[in-house]
């Protein structure tokens, strides 16, 4: 099996490209399968999630090319299939998007129940009142759920939770319902606004993406166009969270900064040095990071996604932290693995409380999920001695070769392949 090997590194230094954002790519893939003519999206990550998300389109009759680095060519003129595979539902929670353009091209969806995963039990039942309030029949019977109906008629939904994936489906099957669809407190990512982008591209017509009101107006059919993928904020605000915890100098290019606010003041609390310059931020550490508080919440709050690497930060800084998690039911996973590194941390219901050490020390630990693993490396490339990181197949699901480009800023971290235990 793989594992990643991390040891205590100087501080980082150079520069870092952040590639097209994971949580946008998957979202407008599935997205692509509304359209009847081709589709080019560029500066689509090279990560297992989208591999799993371009196999699952194919499953459902589209034609998809992986052409030059980052760039996918689309055809879904020949849609023919509205059953989405367990095996491949199994594998990622975010096939759950199809829903709504199968809904909305042929009238079905079929495909297993998502299972839940590390951070929690990850309902769908806002997805369902979508669909459903769009005059979708649902039925859920052995763990799969199958929606269907002659008709999607536009309708006011009012989510009681500003879910990404629920608002990103019910946008989707409302493209060419009859009539007019209002998504109420509906969720603001900048992965919503980037979805809203591409439909209307493909000649939707919706406003409002990235308020917490979205109207969308049926039309008839869909097109073509093409696309370029937005930048990927959690996978900047990870490497900026490298530069910092190592107490670097790096230049993270390819950042629509305004989309990590929170992160970038954050920082600024902790005594680190954040320098906004177009479309690129450089990071400077400090030697003397100060404890901060963090609470996530939904965008335009701190992010769930870099809650993890965030408190690795925070094990290595003075005085006491709490990070109150209200996004997800469990979102500490990371955190007996950062203890076994000598971190101090206690958890209490939905908060951590942080207190700082003066130094970690390298172990065995496990990624319990994407961005738990990233901050069990970033942990590691201070703690003394090495840290050995297992269950990466989780890291790669969303960060693109994140060693390769973490060693171009001077890590000392390779990846290895080892005997099963
Ligand atoms: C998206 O997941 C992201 N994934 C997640 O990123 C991210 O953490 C999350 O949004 C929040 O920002 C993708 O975009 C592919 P939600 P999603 O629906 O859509 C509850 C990563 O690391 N909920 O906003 O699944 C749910 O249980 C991943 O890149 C319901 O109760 O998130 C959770 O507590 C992890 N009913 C909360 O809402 C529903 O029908 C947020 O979930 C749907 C969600």
């Amino acid at each position: 099996m793989e594992i990643i090997l991390v040891e205590k590194s100087p501080p980082l230094k150079g520069k870092v490209r952040i590639n097209g954002a994971k949580n946008s790519a998957l979202p407008i893939l599935a997205a692509s399968l509304l359209g009847t003519e081709d589709i080019i999206l560029e500066d689509v990550p090279r990560i297992k999630d989208v591999e799993i998300m371009c196999e699952v389109l194919r499953s459902l009759g589209a034609k998809v090319e992986v052409l030059d680095e980052g760039l996918i060519k689309i055809n879904s003129k020949d849609l023919n299939n509205h059953v989405t595979r367990y095996d491949l539902m199994n594998k990622m929670r975010a096939s759950l998007l199809v829903m709504g353009p199968l809904l909305a091209r042929l009238g079905k969806s079929k495909s297993s129940l998502p299972g839940g995963c590390a951070i929690g039990t990850r309902p769908i039942d806002l997805h369902l009142k979508g669909f459903k309030a769009l005059g979708a029949n649902i039925e859920t019977e052995h763990g799969n759920i199958e929606a269907y109906t002659d008709k999607l008629i536009g309708d006011k939904i009012y989510l009681d939770f500003p879910s990404v994936g629920a608002t990103e489906n019910i946008m989707m099957a409302a493209t060419m319902a009859e009539g007019e669809t209002i998504i109420d407190n509906a969720a603001m990512e900048p992965e919503i606004v980037d979805l809203q982008n591409f439909l209307n591209k493909l000649g939707a017509d919706i406003r409002g993406a990235g308020t917490s009101t979205i109207k969308i107006k049926g039309v008839e059919k869909l097109g073509g166009g093409s696309h370029q993928i937005i930048p990927d904020r959690i996978e900047a605000g990870t490497f900026m969270v490298a530069a910092a915890i190592t107490g670097g100098d790096v230049i993270v290019d390819n950042v629509i900064s305004s989309h990590i606010k929170p992160v970038i003041a954050k920082l600024k609390e902790v005594g680190v040095e954040v320098i906004e310059n177009g479309d690129s931020v450089r990071v400077i550490g400090t030697n003397n990071p100060k404890a901060v508080d963090i609470k996530t919440l939904p965008y335009p709050g701190f992010p769930t996604d870099m809650a993890a690497q965030f408190m690795a930060l925070l094990t290595t800084c003075k005085g006491s932290s709490v990070v109150i998690e209200t996004v997800f039911e469990n979102r500490f996973m990371h955190v007996d693995e950062l203890k076994r590194m000598g971190a101090d941390i206690k958890i209490d219901g939905k908060s951590a409380i942080v207190r700082g050490v003066d130094q970690l020390t390298g172990a065995k630990v496990k990624a319990s999920d994407l961005r738990a693993g990233a901050a069990l490396i970033l942990a590691g490339l201070v703690a003394d001695g090495e840290t050995e990181v297992g269950n990466i197949y989780h890291i790669d699901r969303g960060y693109v070769d994140i060693e390769g480009r973490l060693v171009n800023l001077g890590a000392r971290i390779s990846r290895k392949i080892v005997e099963e235990e």
